[in-house]
């Protein structure tokens, strides 16, 4: 049967292509998911590509991704390192996450070095650009085979 990811993008992510494309490139998030919907179904992979610029939205889906979707894939923009309710839902549903970010938070300010989602995650692909989002693509066909 085929396994579905819940693709899940946080605050800022919907402004993709004129957000400081020095940094996070010039695709759009509409770019991204037809890029990763494709790859998807390649692998025999759904996706349900969504963004939220609100914390509470997305602590939502990830509740109500338990028995719909196989594994999740998250960008969470600055929630990343913020969020403690992303990561105890993340903890709560249980169902494997890949972390993705655009840039290489580690190169970048102190406050971004630390992640919440990290903790919780298989693993974390940053620094590779949208390239980021078919890695993780991979990445779950890996882990739900
Ligand atoms: C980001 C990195 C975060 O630090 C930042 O707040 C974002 C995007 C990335 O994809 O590189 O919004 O998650």
């Amino acid at each position: 049967m085929t396994k579905s990811i819940l693709v899940i993008n946080g605050p800022n992510l919907n402004l993709l292509g004129t957000r400081e494309p020095d940094i996070y490139g010039a695709e759009t998030l509409a770019d991204i998911k037809d890029r990763m919907t494709e790859k998807a179904a390649s692998l025999d992979l759904e996706v349900d590509f969504r963004q939220s610029n609100i914390e509470g939205e997305i602590v939502g889906w990830i509740q109500d991704a338990r028995g719909r979707h196989d594994a999740i894939v998250i960008n969470a923009g600055a929630l990343t390192h913020t969020s403690v309710a992303i990561m105890d839902a993340l903890l709560a549903v249980g169902i494997p996450t890949v972390e993705v970010h655009l840039s290489n938070i580690f190169k970048r300010e102190e406050f971004r070095h630390h992640s919440y989602i990290s903790s919780v995650a298989v693993g974390m692909i940053t620094g590779f650009g949208s390239a980021g989002y078919l890695m993780a693509v991979d990445a779950v066909k890996n882990i739900v085979k």
